[in-house]
């Protein structure tokens, strides 16, 4: 089992920790962690933010735990040499087009939510982001007009081809959330109201949808969804979206649950390689204090032992332990707690 683990900047180095923590408590045959350097941190190392020697050992793992990217220092840097490209490079370079984020108030934890209880108890949703194209990747530029104006732009697009894998993979996500007799529901996330990308987004949805007769597909504007995700987050099952709507749906399905410091996620790509991290950011205005809440990442090794590894019993184990330390009453200071980020990984390793 070799894990390629990429700590980042900010808070990620100390919620990554306990993430590895919780691993090696697991005892799992022929665990090997090899730790590689991303983002700010590896560009003042190597002068890049995702180095050869950083991808070498990405391409050598069967999977990917990755902290957060992320320096404001860095920030006049050329774009090219920015700390999120280490992400976003991984992500083009490794073809990882499926970012599942799901969001699931664990029972008896409602209260968590910032929503009224009534509301979030039923919320158990799956954001399919598409994640190798739209406006992310497209060409962009900065540029003086002729009358002295700076104008900077980025191409949104998106080829049928790119639509049609992750429709399949939001289908197939629907489908195999069947409950209790009923079919997963998928609701396609877009702007086609408005934007060509997001027509061919939609035409591509409905032809696809052929393929998957019992799954019940649904469409919806991006800014009523926005809307619909604090009015009745439970009205959704799995949402299936573009690069950039999934990226802003996907932090506020985090509050709805009760903090961004609990969202876990799975990048794909086809078979079982994938990178798996937090949803959030390097959060400097908390990082190296020791109160960052390591869930999300804790429960984005649960997700890495799942998916890539087939280990359904061990990743259930670390949620139930994460669900155990909040319901016994362990919260880091993003849920209105005061546990920092050291006792929340006592308290997880403790109930593994
Ligand atoms: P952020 O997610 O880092 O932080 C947003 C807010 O949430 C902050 O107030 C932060 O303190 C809080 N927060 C985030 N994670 C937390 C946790 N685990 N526990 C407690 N509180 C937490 O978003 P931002 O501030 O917009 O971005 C900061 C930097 O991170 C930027 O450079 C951004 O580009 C980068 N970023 C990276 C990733 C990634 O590596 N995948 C994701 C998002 C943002
Ligand atoms: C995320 C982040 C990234 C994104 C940034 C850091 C490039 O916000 O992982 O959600 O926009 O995808
Ligand atoms: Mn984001």
């Amino acid at each position: 089992m070799r894990i390629a683990v990429f700590a980042g900047d900010g808070i990620g180095p100390e919620v990554t920790a306990q993430a590895v923590r919780v691993l090696q408590a697991l005892d799992l045959p022929g665990l090997e962690l090899v730790e590689g350097d991303v983002g700010g941190a590896a560009y003042r190392k190597h002068g890049h933010p995702l180095p050869p020697e950083t991808l070498a050992i990405a391409r050598s793992s069967e999977a990917i735990l990755f902290g957060a990217v992320g320096d404001f220092t860095l920030d006049h840097l050329e774009r090219a040499l920015r700390p999120e490209q280490a992400v976003l490079g991984l992500r083009k370079e490794l073809g990882l087009f499926a970012n599942l984020r799901p969001a699931r108030v664990f029972a008896g934890l409602e209260d968590l939510s910032t929503l009224r209880p009534d509301v979030a108890g039923r919320i158990d949703l799956l954001i399919v982001r598409e994640l190798n194209g739209d406006v992310y990747f497209g060409e962009k530029g900065m540029r003086t007009l002729d009358d002295g104006r700076r104008q900077g732009w980025d191409m949104m697009s998106y080829a049928e081809d790119e639509v049609r894998r992750i429709a399949h993979a939001g289908f197939k996500a629907a489908q195999g959330r069947a409950r209790d007799g009923q079919p997963g529901k998928l609701c396609s996330v877009d702007k086609a109201n408005v934007l060509e990308t997001s027509q061919l987004w939609r035409d591509v949805m409905i032809e696809v949808a052929k393929d998957y007769p019992e799954v019940a597909l649904t469409h919806m504007y991006v800014d009523n969804a926005a809307m619909q995700l604090v009015k009745d987050p439970g009205a959704f099952d799995v949402i299936v979206t573009g690069n950039l709507f999934g990226d802003i749906l996907s932090d506020q399905a985090s509050m709805c649950v009760g903090s961004i410091g609990l969202l876990a996620s799975a990048s794909l790509a086809e078979g079982s390689f994938g990178l798996y991290e937090p949803i959030h950011g390097s959060a400097p205005d908390i990082a190296g204090q020791g109160i960052a809440n390591p869930m999300a990442t804790i429960l984005s090794a649960a997700m890495l032992l799942r998916h890539s590894f087939g280990l359904e019993e061990q990743a259930a184990r670390i949620e139930a332990a994460v669900a155990g330390a909040l319901a016994d009453g362990v919260k880091g200071g993003d849920l209105g707690g005061s546990a920092g980020t050291q006792e929340i990984g006592d308290a997880i390793v403790a109930r593994l």
